[in-house]
């Protein structure tokens, strides 16, 4: 089966072709965050102008690069949510008119499922039915969910604040460097010594033991950097910096981990999938690949090109999930990761 996937939930425009789930024939991927570093964060206004800017000919060009005309392609995959309302409705009016014209069933996908999707898809570890614990954590998300296989979703934790991603690129901000600030703390934090500074991991008392708190180590860093700066006039000097972004990134790297982890052991499920922008981290993949091994759990991990927002992993999860009756389909900006409220 030959899906087109769409995916336009924030600042990448992804479409993709992919077939029975896996074989990938073709990928386009442009993204607006150039426009947005200035602003040191995704400007929604920016990011929907950018995706109709570049559609019509990303799609021209994935047809013509792979050989493949409409008349082949069996769907069409979108993600409906959760994104930014404007992104979102741009590629969900595309699918739309594109299912109309073609004459093409479409397919709703979770772009939080999609990002899990993604770690199975190179390998497919273990079958798309079987049980597994999912971590997503990108800018926007930060979800442990229990999935009995990958149509069916129970959220375990999510975060209380501010999302992983959000974090890394608050912290960043804050020392001085630039967006997105993920990629940016792990480039400065290899000079560093993770043990520079120790940020105690928050109690969670209430409700999900799964649930994250990251404003707390981001105001421990705001003060840290606060005392340096009163001590030390000026730039931050080179050697602090790189000392605080490998203390941040170890302290919350070993947070999900732990917590992912636990997950398994209590739930029973020995295979755990991760996805999002954050599991691009250098230290997070060696960590979790560590511990996994050492907890006999297998252990899903996307390539780096597909921990990001693209078109693949949308047209990969699209080829397993029911079409839709009519292409009556709306964009819904907050869809939880269990799926829509009823
Ligand atoms: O999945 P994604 O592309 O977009 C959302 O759906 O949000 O994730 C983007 C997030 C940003 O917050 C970025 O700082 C973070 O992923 N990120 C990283 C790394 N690369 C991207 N965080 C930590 N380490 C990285 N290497
Ligand atoms: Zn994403």
């Amino acid at each position: 089966m030959l899906v087109l996937g769409i995916e336009t939930s924030c600042d990448e425009t992804g479409l993709a072709l992919v077939e029975d789930g896996r074989k990938i024939l073709g990928a386009q991927l442009a993204t607006s965050l150039k426009e947005h570093q200035r602003y040191g964060g995704v400007v929604p206004e920016i990011a929907s102008r950018a995706h109709v800017e570049v559609m019509t000919a990303e799609l021209e060009n994935l047809l013509r690069d792979a050989g493949i005309t409409p008349s082949q392609i069996d769907r069409i995959a979108v993600t409906h949510g959760p994104g930014l309302p404007g992104s979102l409705v741009i590629g969900v009016a595309a699918a739309k008119a594109l299912a109309l014209v073609w004459k093409k069933p479409l397919v709703a996908v979770n772009h939080l499922h999609a990002h899990l999707y993604a770690a199975l898809m190179p390998e497919m570890p273990w079958s798309v039915e079987d049980p597994m614990v999912g971590l997503v954590i990108s800018g926007g998300h930060t979800a442990i969910v229990r999935a009995d296989g990958i149509r069916a979703f129970h959220l375990m934790g999510q975060t209380r604040d501010d999302a992983v991603g959000e974090a890394f690129d608050k912290v960043a901000k804050l020392m001085g460097l630039g967006f997105p600030g993920g990629p940016e703390i792990q480039r400065v934090g290899q000079a560093g010594n993770p043990k520079a500074f120790r940020f105690l991991p928050p109690k969670i008392k209430t409700g999900s033991p799964y649930d994250f708190s990251l404003s707390g180590v981001k105001t421990a860093v705001l003060y840290k950097v606060r005392d340096h700066q009163k001590m030390n006039p000026g730039p931050l000097d080179a050697s602090f910096t790189s000392d605080m972004a490998a203390s941040f990134q170890e302290s919350v790297v070993e947070e999900v981990v732990q917590k992912t982890v636990l997950a398994c052991a209590e739930t029973g499920i020995g295979r755990m999938a991760v996805g999002g922008g954050v599991v691009a981290n250098r230290r997070l993949r060696d960590r979790l690949a560590e511990v996994c091994r050492e907890q006999k759990i297998a252990l899903a991990v996307p390539p780096l090109n597909l921990c990001t927002d693209n078109g693949t992993m949308v047209a990969g999860l699209g080829c397993y999930l029911p079409p839709l009756s009519s292409v009556e389909l709306n964009s819904i900006p907050d869809l939880r990761v269990e799926g829509e409220r009823k």
